[in-house]
This record gives C-alpha cells, sequence and structure tokens, in this order.
C-alpha cells in the first residue's frame, strides 16, 4: 500500500472547509494513518519547499503556508499518490476540473486550499518531514474489504 502527505493549507483551515476537505479523501475510500494540527515554521516550510527555492512565488508560497495552522495527514492506499492528486486537481485551482477540491473550492494558485505529494520519493520525505514513525498508526479497518480488493 502507498502512503502520501496530504496538508489542509491555512486558507482551508480559515475558511471552515477542513472537514469538507478530509471528508472528501474519506469518503473516497483512503484510509487515515496519521493526523494532526499544526503550525509549520519557515524551516520547515523552507524544507518541504525547497524545490521551490529561488523561483518568484517562494516567498509569497511561505509566508502562505505558515500563516496559520494546518491539518496534515498521512493517507493509504493503492496508488495513493496518483489518486489523491487527482482528487485534489490541478494546481491552479482555474484549470482545476469541477469536482475535485481545488475545481469546487479555489480560485487562484496561490490559495489552492490543499497539498499532495506529488511522487513516491517526495511522499517518503514529506511523511518524515511531519511525523515520527510512532504517530502513523497501522491499522485495518472493518471496511477495507469493501475498499481495497
Ligand atoms: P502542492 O505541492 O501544494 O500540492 O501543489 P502542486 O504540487 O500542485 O504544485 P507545486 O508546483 O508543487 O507548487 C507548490 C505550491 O506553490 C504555489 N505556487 N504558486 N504563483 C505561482 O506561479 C505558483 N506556483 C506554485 C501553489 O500554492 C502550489 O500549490
Ligand atoms: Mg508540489
Amino acid at each position: 500500500m502507498e502512503r502520501t502527505l496530504i496538508i489542509v493549507k491555512p486558507d482551508g483551515i480559515q475558511r471552515g472547509l477542513t472537514g469538507e476537505v478530509i471528508s472528501r479523501f474519506e469518503r473516497r475510500g483512503f484510509r487515515i494513518v496519521g493526523m494532526k494540527f499544526m503550525q509549520i515554521d519557515r524551516a520547515l516550510a523552507e524544507q518541504h519547499y525547497f524545490e521551490h527555492k529561488g523561483k518568484g512565488f517562494f516567498e509569497g508560497l511561505v509566508s502562505y503556508i505558515t500563516s496559520g495552522p494546518v491539518v496534515v495527514m498521512v493517507l493509504e492506499g493503492n496508488n495513493a499518490i496518483d489518486i489523491s492528486r487527482n482528487t485534489i486537481g490541478k494546481t491552479n485551482p482555474k484549470d482545476a476540473a469541477p469536482g475535485t477540491i481545488r475545481g469546487d473550492l479555489a480560485l487562484e494558485i496561490g490559495r489552492n486550499i490543499v497539498h499532495g505529494s506529488a511522487n513516491e520519493a517526495d511522499a517518503e520525505r514529506e511523511i518524515n518531514l511531519y511525523f515520527t514513525p510512532a504517530e502513523l498508526i497501522d491499522w485495518s479497518r472493518d471496511t477495507d474489504r469493501w475498499i481495497f480488493e
């Protein structure tokens, strides 16, 4: 099973969309294996988004992601990385399909509500940035056999 890191960004929390966003992943069928409410500091933001350092939007991105509390979670499922990014929608909400989180709930790239890891290497790196192994729970859900074949 694949794991991915999802963040409900500060705009999602401020707008009261935390439950809405979590609910979409939960209803999709992902198993939640870790979750916390926290505020990202500048050092952590720079580590998380190191690939964007030097780009024109980097400072705005860091101040956005550190501007208020976030909910960070680890989701599990076959192909969790790609499937969760499909549920999230295109990076720029103006291009995101209706039915996706960004396509339904956001308008601008700098306020796009949610983060999802882009690939396996990023997922592993990001999960380790936000969670210790002890904070991730191995459990089986009673409904797993109705969601995973
Ligand atoms: P994320 O990492 O947040 O899941 O988003 P993503 O993979 O879809 O997009 P990525 O290229 O990794 O960009 C990270 C975040 O930076 C902001 N951004 N702003 N103004 C711009 O041109 C621009 N480009 C990216 C967005 O908040 C994006 O989610
Ligand atoms: Mg990304």
